[in-house]
This record gives C-alpha cells, structure tokens and sequence, in this order.
C-alpha cells in the first residue's frame, strides 16, 4: 500500500463511529433532525467553486461528521491526496503518477516534480485546440465521429450533449462504443467520405472494440472513395505507433498517468472541442482547476469532494447502503449517470486493498451508481425510492437558469425537484396501508447556477476527487480496473469457437448457449 494511505477499518474513530451507529446513528430521523437544529441546512450545505450542495437531508448529525472528519486525518487523507497532486506513483499496482489534475492546470502551477509535464500538456493542448478551430472553420466536415469505449467514449459523449448550447452549428456528433455492429452501421448509413471526419479514441489503441470499429470505419471510408486518411482520421491516444501503424498520422498524444475514466481533460476531449471551441474547452478546464484548488487547499471540514466521500463511506460502511441514484433536472445532463457509473464503479469497485490484502466482510466499497433524468424517473422508479422496502440515498442535479425561454417549463421542472427531496424526507403517515411513505429518506441536492463549460468541470472535478476520498480511506487503489480484464481473454477464447463449434474444455452452461448462438 502507499505509505500515504491508511485503511479506515483500522483507524481508531472507526470503531467510535461504529458504537455511535449503534446507539444514535441507525435510528436518526431527518425530521426530528430539522425540528431540533434550525441552522441545520446552512451546517450541512457547502459552497464551492462553480456548486451548491445541500447535504442536510442526509442522515448525519453534527457529532457523525466530526467522527468521519477525525477518520479522514488518521487515515491520511490529506498526506494522499498530496501525493497524488505531487505525482507520487499512487497508482501502485500499475506503478504510475495519477494527475489528471495537472491537464487542467495553468502554465506555471506546477510543481518542480511536475513541471516537465506540465510543459508538454500545454504544448499538447495548444496543438489540439488549434486542430479544432481548424477542423471547426472547415465547412466540409459535417460529421465527427468519435470511436472510443468506456472513458474514450463516456466523457466526451456526455460533456458534447450537456454543452450542446454552447455548440456552434454546422457539425453533426456521433459516438459509437459498441463492437455490435448495429451501431457503426447505423450512424455510417447516413454519412459521406469527403464530409466525415473519424476521431479513434483509445489510451492503449488496443481494445478490441475500438480496433474493430476502427478497421471497419476505415475500410467503409476506402470503400465509399475515400483517399485521405490524413484528412479524414485522427487519432487521440498514448501509442502514437500503434496509431501509426494503424495508417493514422495525425495523432493528439497523452500520458500513462492519465486514467481512461479521467481522461476527457486530456485529447480524449476533442471531440468536445469540436463542439465548443478551444474557448470553450479551457473554461472546461478552468473550472475543473477551480474545484481541484478547493479540493487541495480548503480545510477537510468545508471541502465539499472531502464531505461528499466521507457521507459515502458512512454510507456504505455503516447504514450499509449498497446503491445511490442520480436525478439530474436538466435534459442535456442524460448521460451524467452513465458516466459516473464508469468514474465510481471502476474506480473503487474492488475487494482488496492497495497492498492486496482481502478487505475485511463488512468494508464494502463502490456502491452500484445509476440514474436517469429527474422526471422521467419520476415515472418509472421513484415509487420504489419512496415505498420500497430498500432505503437509497438519491442525488439530484439542479440548473437554476434555464438555456431556453420556453413559458413555465422550468419552474415546474424544478418544483419537481425540490418536491421530491420533500417528498422523500418528509413522508406521510396518516394516510393509511398503500397511501403512507415512510419518509426519512436522506438525498443530497446540488445547485449549479447555470450549465457552463466551468460549471461542468468543476461539477465532474468534485465527483473525481469525491471518489478518491472514499477510496483513500478504503484504502484500495482508485486507478487501476484489473476487474475488466478476465472477460476480455475470455472473449478472445470464444470467439473462434462461434465459428468451429468447439466446446471443448467449455463450462456446460457456456456451451450450451455457444451451440444456440453459433451460426
Ligand atoms: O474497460 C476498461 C478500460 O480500460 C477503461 O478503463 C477504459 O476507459 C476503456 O477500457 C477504454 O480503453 P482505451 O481508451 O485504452 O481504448
């Protein structure tokens, strides 16, 4: 483990906090909460750059948050996240920096250890933003499509649709992640060589998936008259030569020490770009660099990504939720849920500690993540967020200013908001059998004043270093994903099985289905 990092389990609040559960904290109410403490929503709420969080319908007291503050300091979490800014190689089990952090640094804020980097990542930027003014002032190109998977894929398709008011028109933006082919097919169907620009997004250049849509893309790009490659495709990746091998000269690099689901900073993130311009992509950053500042430099007590982790591992660890939702009220927010699921889930999905050692039963980590808009939820699955029998903390995402001038939508689409959070808190247990709601439902509503490149990136930068807080002091290595590994050999295994028909050696629940799927 990094010397840095210091399992909570075996930090002495741990064990405070655990007779504190027992005594006061499974049986807190919100409602009696709020009677008891008038101040209780200016304690629980957070100021930081760019976000608003109310954190006071969640089911901590006072004395709970002073526990967990105290677990953070004896587990180091401080000493870690410098180490992670300094470019400690707190990735330990791939031996490697962690600093996406530093793609949205300014020139000069750097420290020594990290000024080299920091010098080619504005030379890097520099020549990525001048691409896509160029590409932006190219009224030939209507079409950009971004093949990618997982965080080449998932940061940028969600941050083009959330800034979708800030995208000049004339250029169409499609994504295709899925090595089904249906989704290559049907976004090429309706494309033209000579107006099409490819973007190949992959760390590695090696998942399968990519590679196979890459190859296919450019084999329809030849086959439909296509002669320039050049023009036509770019690539965005770690192996500039496996890029080159693949035919592709123009490529926008990065580094090993940026993750794939931390990577929309990086040249992961022409395709938004693309879509904003390079002014629009530094205020991206600026305001990423904004929530890192806070991250870094305000006290654990009024830290919002610190808080915020904190009421995970109490969560998680005590109350034993094992699910939290995500209700954005803004339409051009669709994918946050998807992409949080990949930050959160990957991130901090493990069961072994940065040593390797197995984490005791009971130290459960990541949480399952999931969501959809606020109100189309609203008609799917909130009535189980409301009576069923399962209590899961729920994150709303509101916009205070709307980006249209539609009549009356937007105080309705944020009443539908605020009442939920009520709704859920408050209950109602006079209404009989089928009718009541339980209440005491905890949910953590952020305000963001309006949807901006700089709200965005600080929005995205707190829920990163949210999740280094709960991984640190779970402490598990946050940056690594071994778990996505099995399955890719496997694959590899099958597949030439689908067409010989090869069990052999097969599980007989896999052979079974092989017999029924192959051709
Ligand atoms: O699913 C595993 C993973 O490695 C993710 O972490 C990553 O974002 C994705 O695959 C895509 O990887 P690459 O950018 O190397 O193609």
């Amino acid at each position: 483990m990094a010397t840095t990092q210091q399992r909570c389990d075996r930090a002495p609040a741990w064990a405070q906090l655990q007779s504190y559960f027992e005594t006061a904290g499974r049986q807190f109410d919100l409602r009696h909460a709020f009677v008891e403490d008038a101040g209780r929503f200016a304690r629980f709420s957070q100021e930081a750059p760019h976000v608003f969080a109310d954190l006071s319908k969640n089911l901590l007291d006072v004395r709970v948050e002073e526990m967990l503050l105290k677990l953070a300091t004896e587990c180091g979490l401080e000493a870690h996240r410098d180490a992670m800014f300094a470019g400690e190689h707190v990735n330990n089990t791939e031996d490697r920096a962690v600093l996406h952090t530093l793609l949205r640094a300014p020139a000069g804020a750097a420290s020594n250890r990290t000024a080299g980097e920091l010098q080619e990542v504005h030379a890097t930027l520099d020549a990525m933003l001048a691409y896509a003014e160029q590409v932006r002032g190219d009224h030939t190109i209507t079409d950009v499509v971004n093949i990618g998977i997982g965080g080449s894929d998932l940061g940028p398709q969600m941050a083009v649709l959330a800034l979708a008011e800030f995208t000049a028109p004339g250029k169409r933006f499609h994504f295709v992640s899925n090595v089904d082919g249906h989704e290559l097919a049907g976004v090429l169907r309706d494309l033209a060589p000579e107006h099409t620009l490819f973007l190949i997004a992959s760390k590695t250049f090696t998942t399968a998936e990519t590679m196979a849509n890459a190859l296919s893309a450019k084999r329809w790009y030849e086959q439909s008259g296509g002669t320039d490659i050049a023009g036509h495709f770019a690539a965005l990746t770690t192996n500039v030569e496996a890029a080159k091998q693949f035919g592709i000269d123009t490529t926008f690099g990065f580094w090993d020490w940026v993750g794939g689901r931390y990577s929309l900073w990086s040249a992961i993130g022409l395709p938004i770009a693309l879509a904003i311009g390079a002014d629009g992509f530094r205020r991206l950053l600026a305001g990423a660099h904004a929530m890192d500042e806070h991250f870094r430099t305000a006290p654990l007590a009024q830290n919002l990504p610190v808080r915020l982790g904190l009421l995970d591992v109490w969560y998680r660890n005590f109350h034993r939720f094992t699910s939290r939702g995500i209700a954005p009220y803004h339409s051009a927010l669709k994918r946050l849920p998807a992409y949080l699921q990949q930050l959160e889930m990957e991130s901090n999905g493990k069961q072994v500690d940065a040593s390797g050692a197995a984490l005791p039963p009971g130290l459960g980590t990541s949480p399952v993540l999931w969501g959809e808009p606020g109100t189309n939820g609203q008609h799917a699955y909130f009535q189980m967020l409301h009576q069923g029998t399962d209590v899961i903390p729920l994150e709303f995402v509101a916009v205070r200013d709307a980006a249209h001038d539609l009549e009356g939508h937007h105080p309705k689409l944020l009443a539908n908001a605020l009442a939920q959070a009520q709704a859920l808190m408050v209950g109602k247990l006079d209404a009989g059998g089928h009718k009541n709601f339980p209440g005491n439902r905890p949910s953590t509503f952020f305000v963001l004043e309006k949807l901006t490149p700089e709200s965005l990136g600080a929005f995205l930068a707190m829920y990163e270093h949210r999740v280094f807080t709960s991984g640190a002091l779970w402490g598990i290595n946050s940056f690594d994903q071994w778990g996505v590994e099995l399955g890719k050999v496997l694959a590899k295994d099958i597949e030439p099985r689908l067409a010989t028909g090869d069990i052999t050696g097969l599980d007989a629940s896999t052979a079974g289905l092989l017999e029924r799927l192959k051709r």
